[in-house]
């Protein structure tokens, strides 16, 4: 499974791939906006920067949701740099659009994905990643762990080439259940990453070698 983290903050995204486990980034018009990132000359210089840090694919969304706005816009996020993913909001002119930068060479990912119909219909357009939003739909009372199942069960009986990239990651076990049930990617913030690292019996074991060590 690849590992994106999920964020537009430079320093977490830096640290990330200081610890050498990080495949790539994923972008949302909030985590942008959180960052201050304003106006189209600033948002393509930050794209920019992240790719120069992550050594891997960087997903980047359209702020438009019509079709020909939504081309436009994809273009030129892809001219940013070779790792530029354009991310595509799943509505119908969505739809339209992955299937335009599918026939264009462009990567896409369809994010937003609530339902395994939706997964299918942006296969169906050849969207590189397909997006479920695990914390939302656990958010809303279902299991955003099904949906990856599902979705995963019928990609492979169906041999869809898209990528099951698990997204809305809330903690270090939303990580361990989207690896068990076989998401190629799963993008999570840098907080969720670290939380993988933590078992209170490796502190006290580290505390009693470190302790020993001394002795020798
Ligand atoms: C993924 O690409 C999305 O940007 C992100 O995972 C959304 O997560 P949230 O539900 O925590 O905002």
């Amino acid at each position: 499974m690849k590992f994106f983290i999920d964020t537009g903050n430079l320093a977490q995204i830096r640290e990330a791939y200081d610890l050498g486990i990080l495949d790539g980034v994923t972008t949302n018009p909030s985590l942008m906006a959180k960052e201050g990132i304003k106006g189209e000359a600033a948002i393509a210089a930050h794209y920019k920067a992240i790719c120069e840090i992550a050594d891997g694919d960087v997903s980047a969304e359209v702020l438009s949701t019509d079709f020909a706005s939504m081309v436009e816009e994809g273009k030129k996020l892809a001219a940013i740099h070779p790792n530029i993913v354009v991310k595509v909001p799943m509505i119908k002119d969505g739809i339209k659009a992955i299937k335009w930068f599918t026939d264009n060479g462009i990567r896409t990912n369809c994010t937003l994905v609530f339902s395994a119909g939706q997964a299918i219909l942006a296969a169906k357009a050849g969207a590189t990643y397909v997006s479920p939003f695990i914390g939302r739909v656990d958010d809303s009372g279902w299991d955003g762990m099904e949906l990856i199942g599902q979705i995963r069960h019928i990609f492979d009986i169906q041999n869809f080439k898209t990528e099951i990239l698990a997204a809305s990651i809330r903690n270090a076990l939303h990580i361990i259940k989207a690896a068990e049930l076989g998401a190629d990617v799963c993008t999570c913030p840098l907080d969720s990453i670290l939380g993988l690292l933590k078992h209170p019996l490796t502190d006290i074991g580290l505390a009693k070698f470190v302790e020993d060590a001394k002795k020798m």
